[in-house]
């Protein structure tokens, strides 16, 4: 197999040929955030969280792919900045209390706020009236947690073979829609990938709350992104 060779912040990097600078860091041991992209699943650059410059020019890194060469800066102040950002507007723009949320501590919206810094909004809570839908004896899908990240539309096609989710609408009226009436009308399991691969508190399932104690979740332990970048120090 054919490799290139690129740069991240000075630092070296080899890359499969078509492997994304996203993939390739983390092979590396280096972390850049993201929220969309998920192991197992096809990147599709929706959320922007894992922008870098290449050559220059912003990119979704989960979707771009090494090139020969090429100089990509990740750890930047304006790139930092550029990705709070994003995560300032996802937290306002939907209803998410993480005090009550049972997704605390196994949360990546949450850890990724803790990584970033994010104590209190920075922008104007605009607390959107939204449904839950909890018409399914196993999962509930609570619109107020979704950050339409289309994790579980991607899973449940490609992974699960079924067409649970999908979007309608765009732009701020963009939501998430079961194939049918209710979640109950559709053929979603709760050991479906669709409901795993739900990065909030969005998709859940019932009655298997507070399984692990707060403090002792995954995020609660360690920081998201200190797995990859342990590796890159051993
Ligand atoms: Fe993403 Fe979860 Fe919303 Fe699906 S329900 S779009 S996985 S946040
Ligand atoms: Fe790359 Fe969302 S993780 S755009």
């Amino acid at each position: 197999m054919k490799t290139v060779t690129f740069t991240i912040d000075g630092k070296i990097v080899r890359a499969d040929k078509g492997q994304t600078i996203l993939k390739a860091a983390e092979a590396a041991g280096i972390y850049i955030p993201r929220l969309c992209a998920c192991k197992d699943l096809v990147p599709h650059g929706s959320c922007r969280v894992c922008s870098v410059r290449v050559n220059g020019r912003i990119q979704a890194s989960c979707v771009q792919t090494a090139a020969e060469g090429a100089i990509v800066e990740s750890e930047t102040d304006e790139l930092r900045e550029y990705r709070r950002n994003i995560i300032d507007m996802l937290f306002v723009e939907g209803n998410h209390f993480c005090m009550f949320c049972e997704k605390s501590g196994f949360c990546e919206l949450q850890a990724l706020a803790y990584r970033f810094g994010i104590t209190a909004p920075k922008y104007r809570l605009l607390y959107p009236k939204r449904d839950i839908d909890l018409s399914h004896p196993e999962v509930y899908l609570d619109h107020n947690r979704c950050i339409l990240c289309g994790r579980c539309v991607r899973a449940s096609q490609d992974l699960d073979r079924k067409n649970v989710f999908q979007f309608v609408e765009r732009g701020c009226r963009k939501r998430l829609q079961v194939n049918g009436e209710a979640l109950s009308d559709t053929d979603l399991r709760a050991a479906d990938q669709a409901v795993s691969a739900c990065p909030v508190g969005a998709l859940m399932r019932k009655r298997v709350g507070y399984a692990v104690p707060v403090g002792r979740r995954p995020y609660d332990e360690v920081p998201i992104g200190r797995d990859i970048e342990k590796k890159g120090e051993e």
